[in-house]
């Protein structure tokens, strides 16, 4: 047992983990989201006897149920954050108290029992600490994780289930977008919208992304990178990207973000960004933003660069607009300097290369 006040994580070791060379051969160039480390970690949960038996075990296939309620009704929650390598050759995660904050929130709005904060850190803590060689030392790469917990009961009834699995894999990653930062290409989807007021837009559920696998599919057909949403009632205001918040940096330096109303997620990304703009003093504005404002504030001048973040891509400059009816362009399209700026600061702190004045960093090895 490691970490934790009263949290007996059972240690399995994997028999047979990757091999120095191999290991090696696959963190080279990893990509995104297509290797794991070794092993796992599960906790189980059933009504009336809460969490129990947390376990780190070798990373396997999970056996299932064919009637196992997430196959038919997608009651399932996620989270994803990221491990860096320090400067000392320690470990930290950026922010996991958010992340864990957050999880319990899905797991409301999905009638899902929410996980305690403390097994959701030490969840984090066993993993990274099992799996430490790992975590990619390249200055662009990390250790993404990803706890998530769905429905296990063997039971086709529309109702809560009564059992759950919460699980942690990890994936060591590369860059999100291939060939590093350059400004993305954003579609305007006209037929899709991602959440309505009331929906689960707010929650990190797998079915927000099912259901957005349309929209992307329409975006690359248009020759774009991303999907933007626009609100589902007007059809009028950004909402955000797939998988990414998004902001707007106005000609007096100042920066406008669409507003936590409940149909976009509450990125701590964004959050981020809005506490180090304000630092810097600059005015942070959360408020609607129409794609009509968005159209003439580009071309006026007005709006001067735009972004979008998230833990996977961090921040990513979005060059270019493009919907049914038109195509814009940003400033010159490319990376604009307030984008570039605060990139470079949320990256310095977050691999420790910067001071941590929020208290951001929390160290694991
Ligand atoms: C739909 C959506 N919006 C925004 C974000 C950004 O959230 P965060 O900054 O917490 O990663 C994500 C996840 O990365 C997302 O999936």
């Amino acid at each position: 047992m490691s970490g934790g006040d009263n949290l007996e994580f059972e240690i399995r070791p994997n028999p047979a983990p990757v091999g120095d060379a191999e290991r090696a051969a696959l963190l080279a160039n990893p990509g995104f989201g297509r290797i794991f480390t070794d092993h796992m970690v599960t906790i189980r949960y059933a009504d009336g006897k809460g969490w129990y038996e947390p376990r780190v075990e070798a990373r396997a296939p999970i056996p299932m149920d064919p009637a196992s309620a997430v196959l038919h009704y997608a009651q399932e929650i996620f989270e994803g954050l990221k491990a860096y390598t320090l400067p000392d050759g320690g470990v930290a995660m950026f922010r996991p108290d958010a992340n864990a904050a957050r999880f319990a929130q899905s797991a409301q709005r999905m009638a899902m029992p929410p996980l305690p904060v403390e097994m959701f850190l030490q969840s984090l803590h066993e993993i990274i600490e099992i799996d430490r060689s790992w975590l990619p030392t390249s200055d662009e790469g990390s250790l993404y994780l990803r706890p998530f917990a769905y429905a296990s009961e063997v039971f086709l009834g529309v109702r809560p289930s009564m059992e759950y699995l919460y699980l942690v894999i990890a994936s060591p990653v590369g860059p999100y977008f291939s060939g590093g930062v350059k400004p993305v290409s954003v579609w305007v989807t006209p037929d899709y919208t991602r959440a309505a007021p009331g929906g689960t837009g707010a929650a990190k559920c797998g079915g927000n992304y099912a259901a957005g696998l349309s929209a992307q599919a329409e975006a690359i057909e248009n020759g774009c990178d991303q999907v933007v949403y626009l609100d589902a009632i007007e059809r009028k205001y950004i909402d955000e990207l797939g998988g990414m918040n998004v902001f707007f940096v106005l000609d007096d330096g100042s920066l406008v973000t669409p507003p936590l109303t409940g149909t976009i997620l509450p990125g701590i990304t964004r959050d981020s960004v809005i506490k180090l703009a304000e630092r810097a003093g600059r005015k942070v504005e959360e408020r609607p933003v129409s794609l009509d404002e968005w159209r003439t504030g580009s071309a006026s001048g007005r709006i001067r660069e735009a972004f979008a973040c998230g833990t996977a891509a961090v921040i990513t400059p979005i060059g270019k607009v493009r919907s049914a009816a038109d195509e814009f362009v940003i400033a010159d399209g490319g990376t604009g300097e307030v984008t570039a700026e605060l990139r470079k600061q949320l990256v310095d702190i977050q691999r420790g290369r910067a001071d941590d004045p929020f208290g951001w960093v929390h160290r694991v090895l």
